[in-house]
């Protein structure tokens, strides 16, 4: 089951899409309600954030951190980012997620609507690398769309996993990955991967905290093990 070509065409999908996606968190007070609670959470330290993509979070947790490095696939997303957060608390990265292994450890890892953007198959590699770019005590925070969000998706049955097809103003469409987690089911399997995980729905989302399994050969689970995708700091575009 190769699922590579959908996941270029979901990269694609946002380097075209980069001038059109902040206009979701301009019409829907859900975003803006979903936005502010990140003031709760326990963000703390040097912050990783995943996908980030044109920054709509990383002021905020930049607010609370001590440093932020955040990391997109797309150039002309982090573009966005770079011109919304100009702080030397905050790095860029241009990396894709998929093949890069943290550089270092951080205090949190923070990702907002990347998680359903993951295969099924490729999640224990992905919590694993979460994992491994956690500090001692440090914790992971994520947010993302409920199954309830399918409703506003033109959901597709024919993939070999599961998607979703989105268009943009000039009429391109594109397929990308697209996985409503059940809340109960997400921390279920969290759990079984070692996790301790909290996850509070909150309208058509959620909103999730976890530790990763404590006793684990730490050691297992090198930092920038034998990567080669060694990110470039975008500086400027
Ligand atoms: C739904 S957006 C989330 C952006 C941001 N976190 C937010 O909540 O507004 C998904 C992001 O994932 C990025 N992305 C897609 N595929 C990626 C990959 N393979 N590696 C890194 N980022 C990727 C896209 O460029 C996009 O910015």
């Amino acid at each position: 089951m190769d699922d590579d070509a959908l996941l270029a065409e979901q990269m694609a999908y946002y380097r075209a899409g980069a001038a059109e996606y902040d206009r979701p968190y301009a019409e829907y007070e859900d975003l803006q309600r979903l936005l502010a609670v990140v003031d709760e959470l326990p963000i703390a330290g040097d912050v990783l954030e995943l996908a980030c993509g044109t920054g709509q979070w990383t002021p905020r947790l930049a607010a609370r951190a001590r440093s932020v490095t955040a990391v997109d696939v797309a150039a002309e997303v982090l573009a966005l980012a770079r011109a919304r957060i100009a702080s030397s608390a905050v790095e860029f990265l241009e990396a894709d997620l998929f093949e890069w292994q943290p550089p270092r450890r951080f205090d949190t890892v923070f990702f907002a609507f990347w998680l359903s953007h993951v295969p099924p198959r490729r999640l224990p590699d992905f919590w694993n690398t979460v994992a491994a770019a956690l500090a001692p005590g440090g914790k992971a925070i994520f947010v993302d769309d409920g199954p309830a969000a399918a409703a506003y998706e033109e959901v597709l049955t024919d993939q070999p996993t599961p998607s979703a097809l989105r268009r943009l103003d000039d009429g391109s469409q594109y397929r990308i990955v697209k996985v409503f987690h059940d809340a109960r089911t997400l921390t279920d399997d969290l759990t079984a991967l070692g996790w301790s995980v909290r996850i509070r729905p909150m309208a058509g989302n959620f909103i999730g905290i976890a530790e990763p399994p404590t006793g684990q050969d730490r050691k297992g689970q090198e930092v920038n093990g034998g990567s080669s995708a060694c990110p470039r700091p975008v500086t400027d575009a």
